[in-house]
């Protein structure tokens, strides 16, 4: 773990149906800190859905928001930020998540994505007819990628949101947890 840190955000990385926006959420409650979410930014930004960006501008388009998103959020100063589960694919995105914040990756099996999300209609990704095979890919792709920026690793199978959280606030380092009082750096 990195120590030298001088940042009090937190980020959370991990596939879809890990449960990113569901935890960041209650983990700002936590630590009082505003949570943001980069989906949710990205479609309010341009006033359309994660699906019709990816209808209208495909999947390259949509990285492209995204990127800019992750640029912008993770400048903001003591966050607590979900990520979109493919944030980690840029390497300006993994520069940014790996400085300028403490990074969270939140995994799950395939088995517990896929139960997670078997009625989504809003993850155009999963609009497959094998989305268990596209679950597979994308974490075999994609799980080195988390590793790389992660601080912290949690495993999320079988464990409840309370729990979860608990486990967060446990492996985050003191630095981060530091009231931002006291820090002025992380003033804007
Ligand atoms: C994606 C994950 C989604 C969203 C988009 C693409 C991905 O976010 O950004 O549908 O590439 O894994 P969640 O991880 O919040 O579902």
């Amino acid at each position: 773990m990195n120590d030298a840190k001088s940042t009090h955000n937190v980020f959370l990385v991990g596939p879809m149906g890990a449960g990113k926006s569901t935890i960041g959420r209650r983990l700002s409650l936590m630590l009082q800190r505003p949570f943001w979410d980069s989906d949710p930014f990205i479609e309010e930004q341009h006033g359309l859905t994660i699906p019709e960006i990816f209808i209208a501008e495909g999947e390259a388009g949509f990285r492209a928001l995204e990127k800019a998103a992750i640029a912008e959020l993770t400048g903001y100063p003591g966050i607590v930020l979900a990520t979109g589960g493919g944030a980690v694919l840029d390497a300006d995105n993994r520069r940014c998540l790996r400085e300028r914040g403490w990074v969270v990756y939140l995994s799950a099996s395939v088995a517990v994505q896929l139960a997670r999300t078997r009625r989504d209609t809003h993850r155009p990704l999963l609009q497959t007819a094998d989305p268990q095979a596209r679950l597979e890919a994308l974490l075999a792709q994609r799980d080195p990628l988390y590793r790389d920026v992660a601080d912290v690793i949690i495993q999320t199978d079988g464990r409840t949101v309370r729990h979860i959280v608990r486990l967060i606030l446990q492996r985050l380092p003191y630095e981060c947890l530091n009231s931002l009082r006291n820090s002025p750096k992380d003033r804007p």
